[in-house]
Parts: structure tokens; C-alpha cells; sequence
């Protein structure tokens, strides 16, 4: 099926720049389908709108989503605003017809997002999460050794997502670019900010998880609300770190901060199963760490795979073997798959219903750090 789809999207912030780049860049290097057009761009701000639709391409702007998701040229609403504005907009633009990208996480909690579940499902429409790590190559690498088997039965699983761009005390909280540290706007601080993302990879890649046992920690108390000029309490978790148990019998440590001094971004994963283990870090995103015990045993080591060559997941459509992408990139390949999967009848994964399910593991999560005991994740 070819023609156009019609992008509409929501919020002109990082994540609109990460989308957008991505629409442009995905049917020039993988061809399939339908072929985005930046219809329109909504912020609340008009000039910045503006700014915004000059600086890539967009044909026309709205300051008001409701304007956009009633517009009959568009196919499809992208939600890159924060997440107090996710339920609203998506359960809105589902029942126009529309298909709905959102960003993560799905719903401030799992009660939004099982409305917003509902709600595509109801209407039929396509759907999909920016969950966009599952498709950093060397990620979607580690997916396929674990489906080949090559580690054997997993038993531990680790991931950890480090920053620390919070520890200044006068650091305000609310309003643009500190809606983060907002609890009403953000819904919770790193549990579903940063191990949201944790969370969605490790369902990907080694299933549901059973029970959690949680602490979290907020280090700052009170802060200037930027809104308001007053100094208000603080709710959100700063830190956030527990141990989960997953179906098939792994145990695993998660941990998120926004105190870790000189680390930036630093996500790391690492599984370990019966025949080898696979580790992989953020900052060095182009490469999969790989042990393989089955190796022979004088020539046994750790492998660290430049995951730029052909054959690699979707490294056959960009350079040369040898030269890697980047971070913009794992969100072209989200929109190359969902054309792909638009013109093949198939959904995409991250769906609405996977958003779903790491907001289910991060409320369970809150619950753990809040009540101190065990919580079983609801199915
Ligand atoms: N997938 C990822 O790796 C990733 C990374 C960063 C952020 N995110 C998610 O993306 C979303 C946006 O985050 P960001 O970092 O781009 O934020 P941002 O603060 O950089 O940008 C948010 C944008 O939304 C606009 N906005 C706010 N309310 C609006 C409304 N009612 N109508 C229209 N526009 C509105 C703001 O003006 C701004 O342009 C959040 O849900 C966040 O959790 C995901």
C-alpha cells in the first residue's frame, strides 16, 4: 500500500525533534509503504510553533491539540508532550479515528494507561509506544541471541539508568523542562521516567515480571515551583532501585537515579543464562558485549560486537560495514517498522497494550517503595 500518512504532532520539545527527524528519515532509507507527511505541528505557543514548523518542515501549526486531533488531513496524532497531556489526547484522537503514536510512558499511571488501551482498541486504530531503545541495533542483537537460545536458561537480569542532572538544591521544579520533577504532571520521577525504560526492555527481552520489592528516596524535599514563584514540596522519587522476580523464574536488579554525580544517560543491561551472557551500555551503543561458555575453552572470552555490519538488525540499510548510527536513529527504525507494519496488516510492538504492561510493573513498584513489602504485578 503506498500514499501518505499524515502526521500530526503534538509538542515541539526534545522528543518532537527526535520524531520528527525520525518521519523524515525513515521512508529515505527504508523504503516500505506510506510515506509521512508533516502536516501539522501543535504547541500552545504560536511563535513556537512557528519556529518549529520553519525548522522542519511542517506545513501548517495549532496551538490547541483539540484543533489538530479535529482535523480531517490528518492521519495520524504523535504525542510528544508531557505526560499529564497523554490520556487526554490519545483516548481524544482514538475515538476521531486517528492512529496514535505516544510517547513514554503510556499513562502517569496504570489506570490512565489502561484507558488509553481501551480506547485504541475500542476504535481499532493503529497504535504505538516510543519505547524506542528495543531498536538500537545492538539491542535488537541481543533480542535475537536470546530467541536463538544461546544463553540457554536465563537466570539474572540487571539494569540500571543513571543521570544527574537533580542534585543542585536550587534547581526549581514544574513548568517547560521541569515538568519532570512535577509529580501531577509527570505522574512519578525516575520510576517512570527512566526505569519505565529500563522496565520495557526487559519485558521485551526476557519476559513478564512476577513481584517487585522496591525503596525509593527523595533527596530534595521542597523546591521553588516555577508556576507559582513558592516553595512546594517535593513528591516525585529522586531514586529509585528494587529487585524483581520475572515469570520464567529470573531474579533481577533494577536501579534509576537522578543522583548518580558524572553519570549522564548511563543505561547498562546485562542478562546472564546458562550457556553466556550479554551486556550493553548506552554510552557505547553501537556494541554488544557477548560471552558465549560454549566457546573453545583456550579461546574463550568476552566478544565485544561492532554491531555495524550487514547483517546486524537494520544496519543493511545505512553506511558501510564499520560505520555506526547514533541515538536518533533507533527512532527512524520505530517508524520504518510501523510502515512496514501498516502495509503488511501487522502491528507494531511497543503497542498501547506494552505501555500498558511496564505502567502495571512501575505502579507496582511506587506501591513497593510506599508500603515496604512484596507487590505482585497485576497481569
Ligand atoms: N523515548 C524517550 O527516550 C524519551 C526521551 C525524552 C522524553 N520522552 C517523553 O516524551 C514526552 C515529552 O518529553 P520532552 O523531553 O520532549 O519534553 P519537552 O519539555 O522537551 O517538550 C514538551 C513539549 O510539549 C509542549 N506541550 C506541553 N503541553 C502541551 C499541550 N497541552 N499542548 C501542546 N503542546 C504541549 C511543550 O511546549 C514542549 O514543546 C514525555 O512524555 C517524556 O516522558 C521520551
Amino acid at each position: 500500500m503506498g500514499g501518505t500518512l499524515n502526521i500530526g504532532l503534538v509538542g515541539c520539545g526534545f522528543m518532537g525533534r527526535a520524531h520528527s527527524n525520525a518521519f523524515l528519515q525513515a521512508p529515505r532509507f527504508f523504503p516500505a509503504g506510506r510515506v509521512p507527511v508533516l502536516r501539522a505541528v501543535c504547541a500552545r505557543n504560536r511563535a513556537s510553533a512557528e519556529a518549529f514548523a520553519a525548522t522542519w518542515g511542517y506545513e501548517s501549526v495549532e496551538t490547541d491539540w483539540r484543533a489538530l486531533v479535529a482535523r480531517p488531513d490528518i492521519d495520524l496524532i504523535d504525542i510528544a508532550s508531557p505526560n499529564d497531556t497523554h490520556a487526554e489526547i490519545a483516548i481524544a484522537a482514538a475515538a476521531a479515528g486517528k492512529m496514535v503514536a505516544c510517547e513514554k510512558p503510556l499513562g502517569r499511571n496504570a489506570a490512565e494507561a489502561a484507558g488509553m488501551a481501551e480506547a485504541v482498541a475500542r476504535a481499532g486504530v493503529a497504535n504505538m509506544v516510543w519505547y524506542n531503545y528495543r531498536r538500537v541495533p545492538a539491542v535488537s542483537l541481543a533480542r535475537r541471541i536470546i530467541e536463538e537460545g544461546r544463553l540457554g536458561q536465563i537466570f539474572h537480569y540487571r539494569a540500571k539508568f543513571l543521570q544527574d542532572w537533580t542534585i543542585s538544591r536550587d534547581l526549581p521544579q514544574g513548568g517547560a523542562g521541569l515538568w519532570r520533577l512535577d509529580e501531577a504532571v509527570a505522574g512519578s520521577g525516575v520510576t517512570g521516567d527512566l526505569l519505565a525504560h529500563c522496565i520495557d526492555t526487559a519485558l521485551w527481552l526476557n519476559g513478564p515480571i512476577a513481584e517487585v520489592s522496591a525503596m525509593s528516596e527523595t533527596f530534595i524535599r521542597e523546591r521553588t515551583h516555577t508556576l507559582t514563584g513558592a516553595t512546594a514540596p517535593v513528591t516525585i522519587d529522586d531514586a529509585s532501585a528494587f529487585l524483581a522476580r520475572f515469570a520464567n523464574g529470573s531474579l533481577a536488579t533494577f536501579e534509576a537515579t537522578r543522583y548518580a554525580r558524572g553519570h549522564k544517560a548511563l543505561y547498562t543491561l546485562e542478562i546472564n543464562g546458562e550457556h553466556g551472557s550479554i551486556a550493553w551500555d548506552l554510552h557505547d551503543l553501537h556494541r554488544l558485549q557477548f560471552f558465549d561458555h560454549r566457546d573453545e575453552g583456550a579461546l574463550r572470552g568476552w566478544r565485544s560486537i561492532h554491531v555495524t555490519d550487514g547483517d546486524h538488525p537494520y544496519m543493511d540499510r545505512w553506511w558501510v560495514p564499520g560505520l555506526q548510527i547514533g541515538y536518533e536513529h533507533s527512532f527512524v527504525h520505530q517508524v520504518a517498522d510501523f510502515l512496514r507494519g501498516l502495509d503488511e496488516g501487522r502491528a507494531l510492538v511497543p503497542d498501547f497494550r506494552d505501555g500498558l504492561a511496564t505502567d502495571l510493573v512501575t505502579d507496582a513498584v511506587l506501591a513497593s517503595a510506599r508500603e515496604r513489602r512484596w507487590v505482585t504485578v497485576t497481569a
